[in-house]
């Protein structure tokens, strides 16, 4: 989701700089099958190390449009939602909080303890975007890449980048013209 997500946004002319924990690395490597350093530098993706945290995206003075987690790990969740900069991407969420800038983030995690609920309020409260990556049964999407990509959308429109989501992944839409 997160490789589709930056293929979206390049679609659209928009810039991103990205950072992964470890622990994201791993879950790349084995969704994706690939190495994500390799594929960002391969695909011209600037990204920072987790521990640098003199890093631009550290500051509130670097401009941005917003900031996304996804996938988001529990971990991580409860990090931001407790206001811990303990490592850059921590850091970076940390500043989109403080600098009231849109924050979205891709929760997975099944099921959900009442921890895990307890800081997802957390972080609702706070105005960030929770967008759980949940399929469009609505439409009837027959393949993961659909799924991912409504999910990716439905990103965007959070971010503020799209305006709404195509229209064949509209409730009217979708469910009246099938
Ligand atoms: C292949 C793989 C998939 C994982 N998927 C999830 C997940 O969906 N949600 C989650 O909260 N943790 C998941 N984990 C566990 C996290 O990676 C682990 O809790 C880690 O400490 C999160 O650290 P981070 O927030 O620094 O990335 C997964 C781990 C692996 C190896």
């Amino acid at each position: 989701m997160a490789q589709r997500l930056l293929e979206l946004l390049r679609e659209r002319g928009r810039d991103a700089v990205v950072v992964s924990t470890a622990a994201g690395a791993v879950v790349w490597q084995q969704e994706q099958g690939c190495p994500l350093k390799g594929w960002l530098a391969e695909n011209g993706w600037l990204s920072y190390a987790i521990a640098d945290i003199a890093a631009p995206i550290a500051s509130g003075t670097f401009p941005t449009a917003g900031m996304v987690i996804v996938p988001c790990s529990m971990n991580t969740a409860a990090a931001v939602a407790h206001g811990l900069s303990g490592n850059l991407l921590e850091r970076a969420a940390d500043v989109t909080l403080k600098e009231a800038r849109t924050l979205v983030v891709v929760p997975r995690e099944a099921p959900l303890s009442q921890l895990h609920l307890e800081n997802l309020l957390k972080l609702a409260q706070l105005g960030v975007r929770v967008i759980p990556p949940m399929p469009h049964f609505y439409a009837h999407p027959t393949t993961v890449a659909e799924v991912v990509d409504h999910i990716a959308g439905r990103v965007l429109v959070a971010l503020g980048v799209d305006g709404a989501l195509p229209p064949d992944q509209q409730y009217g839409t979708a469910v009246w013209t099938q």
